[in-house]
């Protein structure tokens, strides 16, 4: 008793947002004790119409996510050699230099407290907050994606969700898009074997997918990949082992993350880059700047450049995680675009969903604004709760250029630009070398046994209730791939489909309208 009595002490008042002290939270005001309420009982309208509005619009992919704070921590060299052989970024230079940073783990195409066991790619996104401003790597735990061009993405979104018109998930939908998306055969394969549900989000790899440049001190650059490498090792679940989970917890990969950092168990990622000179490689057979291909490890070595540390969980969700705001646009001097159309696309969007998502003054949010001084003529707009400093030291010139005062652009310095330079017509075109099937059939070969079972279990049990026009152009691509994985997939969607007539549940068989199926997805 003696102790809650001290808590009690220690305790804070509350108070209204207008600084009020509240003295009773817990009756409203009425005519006499029995009602009506009265409308002037300003703590009550307050509390209540705040909690109305205490949710913003989820994120339309990547909703369902868990974050945290740490470091980076950089080598100060990319392999064996010194870092600035390749970028002037300031983030890699220095060896044992740290720069604090934030992380979003996600899954894409479930809901804000969908279950994290679903077999999705994981989103992997790294906000540094280096000396020269914010640095984002918007990535995910798989190295490459379904698609290529970015025209495609609402068209693949929409076929991954539930269905519009009756709101049931039906995977279906995802394999229609996909039969005719030849491209995605690669991406596919990794995601219905077991790499497509990571244990946890702390034994997962991430990558940023896309290609990126490096620029050197003399404005040149080359092509570069980003992959993080769990120290914790990778873990994969096999659809069973998912089902399990999600009976009992649809939040365990929140949970892993959140008590491994809280009992001083902090989780850490080595960086790595693939590096390329900047052009068409006539030796390669796929565009390096197609995100559905692999960089062959043999030719483009994977080369450590730091190490990153997750060691602060959120103190709010809402304010520091659900709020965070992540753009491929987001680069520092010494990085760059490269010429990859998914990664313009991408480029676009995420700034844009974030204007309508958080608001247009969301890079003022703690965990959105960069560590460095903000000095822009970009202000008002709702919640525009500026430090009046921003605006330099003449608050009345709010324009640049002026003779009388303001801000003023940077000097350019000495540091060459990097320009690339383009000759060719405007054009919308397929990329001249989609090489859709070759990576697809080496990974297939290179799983382990026991991963390629699980794999053609996963994609039989998937398409076994797939309407038989969709069945057959996945088979088609699988044995493009390889005439192997072609064929055991076709066996085992007839396995399936003699085990669902055997049963009695021809209720679930293709031929039903769109919406109807009754099987998730892999199960
Ligand atoms: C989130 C668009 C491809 C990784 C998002 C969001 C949008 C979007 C609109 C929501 C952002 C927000 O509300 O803050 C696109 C488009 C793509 C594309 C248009 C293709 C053209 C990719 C690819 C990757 C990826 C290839 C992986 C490298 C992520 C991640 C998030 C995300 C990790 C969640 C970020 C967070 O945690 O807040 N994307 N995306 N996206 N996307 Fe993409």
């Amino acid at each position: 008793m003696a102790e809650n009595k001290d808590k009690n002490a220690e305790r804070k008042t509350l108070t209204t947002r207008q600084g009020h002290p509240v003295t009773d939270n817990q009756n409203i005001r009425t005519i006499g004790d029995r009602g009506p309420a009265t409308l002037e009982n300003y703590h009550f309208i307050e509390k209540i119409s705040h909690f109305d509005r205490e949710e913003v619009p989820e994120r339309v992919v990547h909703a369902r996510g868990a974050g945290a704070f740490g470091y980076f921590e950089t080598y100060g060299k990319v392999g064996d050699e010194p870092v600035e052989k390749y970028t002037r970024a300031k983030v890699f230079s220095g060896a044992g230099k740290k720069t604090p940073l934030m992380v979003r783990f996600s899954t894409v195409a479930g809901s804000k407290d969908s279950p994290e066991t679903e077999r999705d790619p994981r989103g992997f996104a790294v906000k540094m907050y280096t000396e020269d401003g914010n640095w984002d790597l918007v990535g995910n735990n798989l190295k490459i994606f379904f698609i290529r061009d970015a025209m495609k993405f609402p068209d693949m979104i929409h076929a991954f969700k539930a269905d519009p018109a009756s709101n049931v998930p039906n995977p279906q939908r995802m394999f229609d898009f996909v039969s005719r998306s030849p491209e995605a055969t690669h991406m596919i394969t990794f995601l219905f074997s077991p790499y497509g549900i990571p244990a946890t989000y702390r034994h997962m790899q991430g990558s940023g997918v896309n290609t990126y440049k490096w620029v050197d001190e003399k404005g040149e650059a080359v092509l570069v990949k980003y992959h993080w490498e769990p120290k914790q090792g990778i873990r994969n679940l096999t659809q069973e082992e998912a089902n399990y989970i999600q009976g009992k917890n649809t939040g365990h990969a929140t949970q892993d993350l959140y008590e491994a950092i809280e009992q001083g168990d902090y989780p850490e990622w080595e960086l790595f880059v693939q590096i390329m000179e900047d052009d068409y490689h006539e030796e390669l057979d796929f565009d390096p700047l197609d995100d559905t291909k692999l960089w062959p490890e043999d030719k483009f070595p994977w080369l450590p450049v730091g190490k990153m540390v997750l060691d602060r969980n959120p103190v709010d969700y809402h304010a520091e995680i659900e709020q965070a705001a992540f753009g491929t646009g987001v680069l520092v001097d010494g990085m760059d675009f490269s010429d990859d159309k998914m990664l313009q696309g991408r480029t676009f969007s995420y700034s844009d969903t974030q204007r309508y998502r958080v608001g247009a003054n969301y890079l003022k949010l703690p965990v959105n604004a960069p560590k460095t001084t903000i000095h822009t003529n970009q202000h008002r707009g709702q919640m525009d709760f500026r430090d009046p400093k921003e605006s330099g030291d003449n608050p009345h010139i709010n324009y640049e250029p002026s003779m009388l005062g303001g801000l003023q652009e940077a000097d350019k310095g000495e540091r060459p630009q990097h320009r690339p330079t383009f000759n060719a017509a405007a054009m919308s075109a397929p990329i001249d070398r989609p090489n859709n099937y070759g990576q697809a059939g080496e990974t297939y070969r290179n799983f382990e046994d026991w991963e390629r079972d699980e794999l053609i279990n996963n994609l039989s049990n998937a398409l076994a209730v797939c309407d038989e026009s969709i069945q057959s152009a996945m088979i088609e691509h699988f044995t493009q791939a390889d005439e192997e994985y072609g064929r055991r997939v076709k066996e085992g969607i007839e396995a399936k489909l003699k085990e669902i007539k055997e049963n009695n549940e021809e209720d679930k068989l293709p031929g039903r309208e769109a919406g109807k199926t009754k099987f998730g997805q892999g199960s």
